[in-house]
């Protein structure tokens, strides 16, 4: 089995945020199931609406790639977009559709694999993509394909998992130290223990690399819940905002 296979096996079980430990007994796709991730996902990830802003896209031609279970791709279609979106999975794209059609709302969304966009060049004002890219088989060829169907002037808005933030210290210090093997790389851990198999992590400088055909970008890491959980606050309050599990971007070609 390819990679890409492995993860859209993996994220077929359920989209991301879905899980019983959110939604507890909540009837699948019910508009109470539906709300419950919506707060959840704001209360653990308050920071999107900062760092994405996306009432300020008013009436923007955006594509989200990896909608997952269709949370942020909702604020889209709120804020008056007009909206596109694909996941690589049949679970995120009816879980998004049974969403819209709850609230009402339009999104012309298809099951891709985002490494091969099915749009034509120059076709949107924005793409924005949130903790997905990195799970890719090769990031980079879907970087390429976002920028080929960006306008001049259009943004790429979105988040990648950063290698040397404290969440994935936790990780490496589960796997790796407990383990006997703390020769273990971050990276390593991340490719076989965040998520799906593969998952890739970054340096805000690679981040910036990655995005290197872009006119311009900022890149700005956060710092997590994820992160500081399981410290005592005194400790977080020492983490610089750079560790920051999450590396948002605001790119434009
Ligand atoms: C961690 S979830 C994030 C989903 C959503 N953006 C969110 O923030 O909740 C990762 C998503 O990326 C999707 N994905 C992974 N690789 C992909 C690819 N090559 N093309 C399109 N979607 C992909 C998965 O199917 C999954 O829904």
């Amino acid at each position: 089995m390819d990679l890409n296979q492995q993860v859209r096996s993996y994220w077929e079980q359920g989209p991301c945020g879905t899980d019983k430990g959110i939604v507890g007994e909540l009837e699948p796709l019910s508009l109470e199931w539906f709300e419950q991730i919506e707060a959840h996902r704001y209360a653990v990830e308050p920071f999107i609406h900062s760092a994405v802003q996306f009432t300020r896209h008013h009436g923007k031609t955006m594509l989200e790639v990896g909608v997952g279970a269709g949370t942020d791709h909702l604020q889209w279609a709120r804020a008056g977009c007009v909206c596109h979106g694909v996941d690589l999975t049949e679970a995120a794209i009816e879980t998004t559709r049974a969403r819209f059609a709850l609230y009402g709302l339009q999104s012309a969304l298809q099951r891709f694999d985002a490494e091969t966009l099915p749009y034509a060049d120059a076709t949107f004002d924005l793409v924005y993509s949130w903790g997905v890219i990195h799970h890719s088989e090769d990031p980079a060829r879907i970087i390429a394909e976002i920028h080929r169907v960006l306008k001049p002037g259009g943004r790429f808005i979105g988040m990648i998992y950063g290698r040397r933030s404290p969440a994935v210290f936790k990780l490496w210090a589960r796997y790796g130290l407990l383990r006997g093997r703390p020769w273990r790389s971050f990276a390593d851990i991340v490719w076989h223990h965040m998520e799906s198999i593969g998952t890739k992590s970054y340096t805000p400088a690679e981040t910036s690399g990655l995005l290197g055909a872009f006119r311009s970008c900022a890149i700005r890491p956060i710092m997590t819940s994820y992160d500081l959980a399981s410290w005592p606050a005194w400790i977080g309050r020492l983490f610089p905002e750079r560790w920051g599990w999450f590396i948002t971007f605001d790119a434009a070609k």
